[in-house]
């Protein structure tokens, strides 16, 4: 066995997979690291695919695929699920779970237990969870249990509740002299990076040049050393306004409705499936059953009202017919 394992990718290519040290070393040669979030096998292969560093699995999946209003209820078998749909998908990115609310919270034990779960059942590579100084304690405990953590501080999405909203934080000098703090707490107990969310660009540029480990800002500014979305506010997919520091890349939402609505008037008009999207009887089946082949450039049949194109009895007791005589042939 060499001592780098690249990845198979499934055909005759390789790939290097990015890891904790490879992050380390981007950040210190001044190499931004590029993330976004995943929470399924496809999008995680095309984020894989556009060669994007870091793909977090993060507990945004309750808002933006499960419909919650929140972060909150997400569980750990939610983000268990996902996580080992997304790392299917990755050949070459970092793969981060997210620690959903309450997994980490009440007491080291259940929360080293939780994060052994991500790397053991999942196949994540490291876990994510909020807050500042207080977790360093926390952090120490698991990167002794080999678990690499990626901290999370700022604007912290499971604490919407204590922080009366979704705010920006570190805007006086207290705050940020707190956020300081935290960062270098977290570092010092062994967090192999820092999400930086929701803070002043100034604020997160002078924690990225204090901080040795890569910071990943979303809604931080441009100076952190790596940048990280949601998946789904990229692509216009979350069904409300964006927030200031997203930036949509494609308007997911017009690409697939434009794409449904073709889908479900070509059903209607009868024009979808055709006769070269359909399977064929062998022709001495057809014969022996006599049924007349249809022709391959045969006018569809008259399209229907939505919702009136049930089948009638006669055409039912047909294919009974045809499909007991097809058993015995
Ligand atoms: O859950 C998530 O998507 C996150 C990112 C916003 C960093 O925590």
């Amino acid at each position: 066995m060499s001592l780098t394992q690249p990845r198979g990718n499934g055909d005759s290519t390789t790939v290097r997979p990015v890891t904790v040290q490879s992050l380390l070393e981007m950040k210190r040669a001044g190499r931004p690291i590029t993330a976004i979030t995943a929470y399924d096998f496809p999008t995680a292969r095309l984020v894989d695919q556009a060669g994007i560093d870091l793909v977090l699995v993060g507990d945004s999946v309750g808002m933006a695929v499960l419909g919650y209003d929140t972060t909150l209820p997400v569980t750990m078998e939610e983000m268990l699920h996902h996580t080992r749909a997304v790392v299917r998908g990755i050949r070459h990115a970092f793969p981060v779970a997210d620690m959903p609310f309450g997994s980490y919270q009440v007491s080291s034990e259940e929360a080293i237990r939780n994060a052994t779960r991500f790397l053991k059942e999942a196949g994540a590579h490291a876990v994510k969870l909020e807050g500042g100084s207080l977790r360093a304690p926390l952090v120490k405990r698991m990167t002794d249990a080999e678990i690499p953590v990626v901290a999370h501080i700022g604007l912290t999405p499971q604490s919407v509740h204590r922080m009366s909203g979704y705010q920006v934080q570190g805007r006086s000098g207290e705050a940020i002299d707190g956020l300081c703090a935290d960062a270098i707490a977290l570092e010092a107990a062994g967090a192999v990076a820092i999400v930086l969310e929701g803070v002043p660009r100034e604020v997160a540029a002078e924690i990225t040049r204090r901080a040795g480990v890569p910071t990943i800002g979303i809604g931080a500014g441009p100076d952190c050393d790596g940048q990280i979305l949601v998946f789904h506010d990229l692509f216009n997919l979350t069904f409300s306004p964006p927030a200031k520091f997203v930036r949509r890349y494609a308007d997911g939402a017009a690409f697939f409705g434009e794409a449904l609505e073709r889908y479900r008037d070509d059903v209607i008009a009868r024009s979808f499936p055709s006769d070269k999207e359909s399977y064929h009887l062998p022709k001495g089946v057809l014969e022996k059953l006599a049924l007349t082949e249809p022709r391959a450039d045969a006018e569809p049949r008259e399209a229907v009202e939505p919702g009136a194109n049930r089948r009638s009895q006669m055409d039912l007791e047909r294919f009974a017919e045809i499909y007991s005589e097809l058993e015995r042939v």
